[in-house]
């Protein structure tokens, strides 16, 4: 049985820093519901950073984990709000479970926004790592693509992450 519309996770998903986590945990108290980081998550069970699971195990057993981890997390809870790490929409599966399970959200931003936040977000992103401005503006474009497969977005650009947060709750009204 599919879970009802109000029984259903909300999903934040979204390219790396635009804000999944941190509007998140606002959501989390304006709705009262759970907040599950799913890349914390994952940190946790596996007991090592997000980096460090790249450096030591790969980036195809990363997929791996996230895809276990993610299925898991959307079958089993209700009522909670995930944010996704910004790769996991890739995967088809991944997409199919959030979608009949959850009620997905995309944070939309443009490049130009995303670029200014860079300093911040590099250092502990390892797609990000030994990649030129011109191959990351190639994944922020191939992903937006892949985020497309979904309805629901804000856009966040020139607005707080209060103000993001808030034209969610609205927009679940
Ligand atoms: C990734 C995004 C990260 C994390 C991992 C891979 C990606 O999550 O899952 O470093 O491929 O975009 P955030 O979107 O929270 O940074």
């Amino acid at each position: 049985r599919l879970p009802a519309l109000r029984e259903r996770n909300i999903v934040l998903i979204g390219f790396m820093g635009s804000g999944k986590s941190t509007i998140g945990s606002l959501l989390s108290k304006k709705l009262y519901r759970d907040f599950i980081d799913v890349d914390t998550y994952i940190e946790e069970q596996q007991g090592m950073s997000i980096p460090d699971i790249f450096r030591k195990k790969g980036e195809e057993t990363f997929r791996e984990i996230e895809k276990e981890a993610t299925v898991h997390l959307s079958e089993k809870e209700r009522l909670k709000i995930l944010a996704l790490g910004g790769g996991a929409y890739g995967q088809p599966e991944i997409r199919e479970v959030c979608m009949k399970y959850g009620i997905v959200i995309l944070l939309n931003l443009s490049w130009e926004t995303w670029k200014e936040r860079l300093p911040d977000i590099q250092g502990n992103r390892p797609v990000l790592q030994n990649k030129t401005l011109e191959e990351m503006e190639a994944l922020f474009y191939e992903r937006k693509r892949i985020y497309a497969l979904n309805t629901l977005q804000i856009d966040t650009d020139g607005k707080s992450e209060e103000e993001a947060a808030d034209e969610i709750v609205h927009l679940l009204k």
